[in-house]
């Protein structure tokens, strides 16, 4: 099949969506598949309707890629592509929305609060952190609603620190999801689903010198991984059945990433999902598809089942 991939994008995280879009395609190629690769501007419709792909791969981060709006668009075109529908995307990719959804399937997601930055304007600051404090207890976790790469992402850990958290999320997003911190090993789950039903691959643990933030993402050496994770048995059944239940819950398709804390009690706590996870040099889904077998493989795998889709 031929394969438009979508990269870049105007969302902050535009440079990985690039450092993705260019792996996947050569990894493609490699395997003689005719692949484009399409920025996402004002020229995309024209190149989309001149192309007319068997297939397109929406590899943008963040904001359209992974919030429904590229999809919406290629079904509007009448195009198939890879990977979760529109209505899942907008599901998944907000993520006060998707633990919500989630915890009401059960599954165990750290206590957490929603605040938009209008609130700040009409109750002032000091009224939304109090209100902040009364309902959840430091260590907290910050984070813009949506997005990706840790961005706007501060670790609280006593009060005197949220307003500033606030601020720095603020500068990525709308909206700050406010959560419990919950100590435990870092777990990024992929899910490939080729048609024959979900299944998870082999977990990867992120062990990191400081929090797993932009720079520890994407220089390689800043982050030390473990492919397959370093969990027994059981642990190792909880990651994959969380991450299958949330591929599952959230009606996404082809491939998801949910990442994730494991406790010491054995409890594995849901953080998010990414329906376009980063396919960089250092990205997660890539390590647990090479685990798995062959990376190359796998994206193959995916292009044609979205080409029968
Ligand atoms: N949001 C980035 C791309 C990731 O989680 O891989």
């Amino acid at each position: 099949p031929t394969v438009a991939i979508l990269a870049g994008g105007l969302s902050h995280e535009r440079d990985v969506s690039l450092r993705s879009g260019r792996r996947v395609a050569t990894a493609l190629r490699d395997r003689g598949l005719s692949v484009s690769v399409l920025d996402v501007d004002a020229g995309l419709i024209p190149a989309l309707d001149r192309l007319r792909p068997d297939v397109v791969w929406p590899l943008v981060h963040g904001s359209t890629g992974e919030d429904g709006s590229l999809q919406d668009l290629l079904n509007l075109l009448g195009l198939p592509y890879v990977g979760t529908v529109a209505a899942g995307c907008r599901l998944a990719s907000n993520k006060p929305v998707a633990k919500a959804v989630l915890r009401s399937a059960g599954l165990p997601t750290p206590d957490y609060a929603a605040f938009p930055q209008s609130l700040f304007r009409e109750v002032g600051a000091q009224a939304v952190l109090n209100a902040v404090e009364a309902r959840l207890e430091v260590p907290l976790v910050v984070k813009p609603a949506s997005g990706g790469s840790a961005l706007g992402v501060s670790l609280v850990e006593s009060r005197d620190q949220l307003p500033d958290a606030m601020v720095s999320c603020f500068a990525y997003g709308d909206v700050a999801l406010v959560e419990t911190a919950v100590t435990g090993t870092e777990v990024a789950v992929s899910v490939v689903d080729l048609g024959e039903g979900p299944r998870a691959l082999p977990a990867v643990e992120i062990v990191t010198e400081g929090p797993y933030d932009y720079d520890a993402r994407y220089n390689a050496g800043r982050s030390e991984y473990f492919v397959p994770a370093r969990l027994d048995e059981a642990q190792t059944r909880t990651v994959s059945d969380l991450a299958v239940a949330v591929h599952t819950t959230l009606g996404l398709r082809h491939l998801s990433r949910t990442d994730m804390v494991l406790d010491a009690g054995g409890t594995a706590w849901f953080l998010d999902v990414n329906v376009a996870p980063g396919m960089t040099e250092t990205s997660l889904f890539p390590q647990a598809a090479q685990a798995a077998g062959d990376v190359d493989d796998i994206y193959v795998g995916i292009v044609r089942a979205a080409a029968v889709a």
